[in-house]
């Protein structure tokens, strides 16, 4: 319990260190952006070096740890998720929002530990908003102590959802069946462009449902652990448990949410990671 605290703090401050960098720079208009895997899959340079930075801090604070890292993995490092401490990176979750300074991006670091979360942070520096968890300790937003909604019917639910980062026609076409299928029923849809930004807002109350297609373990790392630790659930979009490594996920305000969502979506499975 003693390291988890240590290796909380040090997390946080290289998170704080890290929101003001990319604060600093999302209103530039002369960010240096590549692509990666298809035309609106964006990295900048500011991505590459949140991560170096959280990578270097930690990994000389923890020798011995793991680390999944979004650009690392995109330059050819292995994803594999092991039973040692490993912390997964998302530096810049909401790229495509960085570049067209949309405030809505932040950092997703989470540390897992015998292939569970330990410990969540999600940090928008935009809007000062940084979303925290334990395991076993609750969920907080600046420090104040959230929960979900508690809403259990999709009737009543404002449901995020998002279009994500690939052109796949197949994809498009399930994306958009969904919304038909979908708006008619629920109070409403949105979409923040952040995967962890769309978590934490179901961890506060915010929204009642998030689920997405296409997704990587980084995008949701964080946001699976501060969504349960705020009484929410994260599953499978078809039901039954999550598997981080499907490119899948479906966090709801409760199981009962959980599920109507899960029985009404067509379905879709991207290649595993
Ligand atoms: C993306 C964002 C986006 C989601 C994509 C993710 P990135 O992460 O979370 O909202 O739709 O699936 O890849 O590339 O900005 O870190």
């Amino acid at each position: 319990a003693n390291n988890l605290e240590t290796f909380y703090d040090t997390a946080y401050n290289l998170t704080l260190k890290c929101g003001k960098l990319i604060k600093s720079r999302t209103s530039s208009r002369t960010k240096k952006v590549e692509t990666k895997s298809g035309a609106i899959d964006f990295v900048t340079e500011t991505d590459q070096e949140v991560e170096e930075i959280l990578i270097q801090g930690l990994s000389s604070a923890f020798p011995d740890h793991k680390f999944i890292g979004e650009e690392g993995v995109s330059q050819g490092k292995q994803c594999e998720l092991t039973d040692a401490p490993t912390w997964i990176i998302d530096p810049v979750d909401g790229t495509m929002n960085f570049v067209h300074s949309f405030p809505h991006s932040c950092i997703s670091l989470a540390l897992f530990v015998e292939k569970v979360p330990a410990i969540g942070i999600i940090y928008n520096p935009m809007l000062d908003q940084l979303f925290t968890a334990r395991k076993g300790h609750g969920a907080f937003l600046n420090g104040e102590k959230i929960t979900v909604s508690g809403i259990n019917s999709l009737t009543d639910a404002l449901i995020m959802m998002e279009f994500g980062t690939s052109r796949d026609p197949e994809k498009r076409t399930i994306i958009l069946e969904n919304q038909q299928k979908l708006m008619p029923q629920v109070h409403g849809l949105r979409a923040l462009g952040s995967a962890a930004l769309n978590m934490a807002m179901v961890a506060c109350g915010a929204a009642d449902a998030y689920f997405e297609y296409g997704i990587h373990i980084w995008d949701i790392a964080a946001g699976e652990l501060i969504v349960t630790e705020a009484g929410g659930v994260c599953i499978d979009p078809a039901g039954g448990e999550v598997d981080r490594l499907s490119r899948r996920v479906l966090v709801a305000s409760s199981q009962e949410l959980a599920n109507q969502l899960a029985k009404e979506l067509v379905q879709f499975y991207p290649e595993r990671d």
